[in-house]
C-alpha cells in the first residue's frame, strides 16, 4: 500500500517536471496523454504530494538526502557532471542519474531498464545500496546475526572445517561497486580460530576468490546478470580492490565469463571450484596447500591491458 501510493507521487513528480519546463500542462502539447495506470488515478492533491515528497530529505536516514538531491532541477533533474551518484555519508552508487523528466512514459526504468514503470521504480531509491538504506548499510552482518554465529561456532571442535554461506563477500573488495562488507573484520575474527575457514557467497556476480588468514573465499558464480570486473569501468588505481590474491583474468571486459556452472569439491576441507563457463573454457580455482590461497590452475597470463568500457 505503501509503496503503491508513493509510486502515486512519483508519477505525479513527473508530470510537475514536466510542467515547470514549460513542456506540458495538463495535456502534454505534442506529447500523447501520460499514461495513467488504471488503478491509480491522479488527482490534484496526489501531484501536490507528489512534489512534496520529491524535495523530503527526512526518507534518508541522516536526513540530508532527498529525490531532488541527484534529480536537480538546475540540471535537468540529473547530477550531472558526476559519474556515479552521491548518497548518504558520500556513498557512491555505480551510476549516475538520469533525468526524470518525461520518465512517466518510459516502457523501462533506470539504465538497465529493470523496471517495468515509476510504481517499479519508485521502491528502488530506498533498498539501492550504497545510494540510501534506512538501515545504514545493507551489506552488513550486524549484532544480530554475529551474536547467532558466535554462539553457533562455541559448540565446534577448531579442526572442524567450517563452511559458511552468505549474501554478501564478508570481505572488504571494492566499496564503489558495494561488493563491501561493513563488519567483515568482526566476522573474519570469529572465524579465525578454525584451521580451515570456507565462504562462499552471491552479491559479486564474478569469479572472484581470495584469501585472508585461514579464510578463503569464493564468489557463486552468475546464472544472470554478470559484471564486469571493477577495473575494466575503474582504471584510477585507488579504485582497484585490494585483494591478497591477484585476480586471473585475460579479458576484463568479457563480462559473461561468470556465467555458467559452478562444481565445489570441500572433500579436503578446502575447496577446489571449477567453472564450467557459458562462453569461456573451464576454470579451476583451488587450494594450493603451499602457498595456503586459491589458485586459478591455469593462469591466464596474455592479459588484455585496460580500455574503455561502457
Ligand atoms: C543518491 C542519488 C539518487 C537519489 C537520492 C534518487 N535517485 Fe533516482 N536515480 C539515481 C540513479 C543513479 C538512477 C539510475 C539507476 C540505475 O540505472 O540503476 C536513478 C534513476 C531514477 C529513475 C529512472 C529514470 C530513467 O530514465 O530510467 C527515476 C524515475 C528516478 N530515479 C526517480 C527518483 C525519485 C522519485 C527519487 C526519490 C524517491 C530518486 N530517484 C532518488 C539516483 C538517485
Amino acid at each position: 500500500m505503501k509503496l503503491k501510493l508513493f509510486g502515486v507521487s512519483l508519477l505525479a513528480v513527473t508530470t510537475l517536471a514536466t510542467a515547470t519546463f514549460g513542456i506540458a500542462q495538463a495535456e502534454p502539447l505534442g506529447l500523447p496523454p501520460v499514461p495513467i495506470p488504471a488503478d491509480n488515478p491522479q488527482t490534484p492533491e496526489k501531484i501536490k504530494l507528489g512534489d512534496k515528497l520529491f524535495h523530503d530529505q527526512r526518507f534518508s536516514s541522516t536526513g540530508e538526502v532527498s529525490c531532488a538531491t541527484c534529480h536537480e532541477r538546475e540540471k535537468a533533474f540529473t547530477d550531472t557532471p558526476l559519474s556515479v551518484s552521491v548518497g548518504i555519508n558520500n556513498l557512491t552508487g555505480i551510476r549516475n542519474a538520469p533525468t526524470v523528466i518525461n520518465s512517466a512514459y518510459l516502457h523501462s526504468q533506470f539504465w538497465d531498464g529493470r523496471e517495468p514503470d515509476l510504481e517499479g521504480q519508485s521502491g528502488q531509491p530506498f533498498i539501492n545500496a550504497g545510494l540510501d538504506d534506512h538501515r545504514g548499510s545493507p551489506f552488513m552482518v550486524g549484532e544480530k546475526q554475529r551474536a547467532w554465529l558466535k554462539k553457533d561456532l562455541a559448540e565446534i571442535d577448531i579442526n572442524t572445517p567450517v563452511i559458511v554461506f552468505s549474501h554478501s563477500p564478508l570481505q572488504k573488495i571494492y566499496r564503489g561497486w558495494n561488493f563491501w562488507t561493513e563488519d567483515a573484520e568482526q566476522i573474519q575474527a570469529l572465524l579465525k580460530p578454525f584451521k580451515k575457514v570456507n565462504v562462499f557467497y552471491g552479491h559479486v556476480h564474478q569469479i572472484q576468490y581470495n584469501q585472508i588468514g585461514n579464510i578463503s573465499f569464493h564468489s557463486a558464480m552468475a546464472t544472470a546478470w554478470p559484471w564486469p570486473y571493477p577495473e575494466s569501468n575503474a582504471k584510477d588505481p585507488s579504485h582497484l580492490p585490494k585483494l591478497t590474491v591477484q585476480m586471473n583474468r585475460a579479458d576484463p571486459f568479457f563480462e559473461r565469463d561468470a556465467t555458467g556452472w559452478q562444481y565445489i569439491d570441500i572433500h579436503s576441507g578446502n575447496a577446489a571450484m571449477t567453472f564450467s563457463l557459458t562462453d569461456n573454457s573451464t576454470r579451476t580455482v583451488a587450494f594450493n596447500t603451499k602457498t595456503n590461497r586459491p589458485e586459478d590452475t591455469r593462469y591466464q597470463n596474455n592479459r588484455i591491458p585496460p580500455q574503455d568500457h561502457y
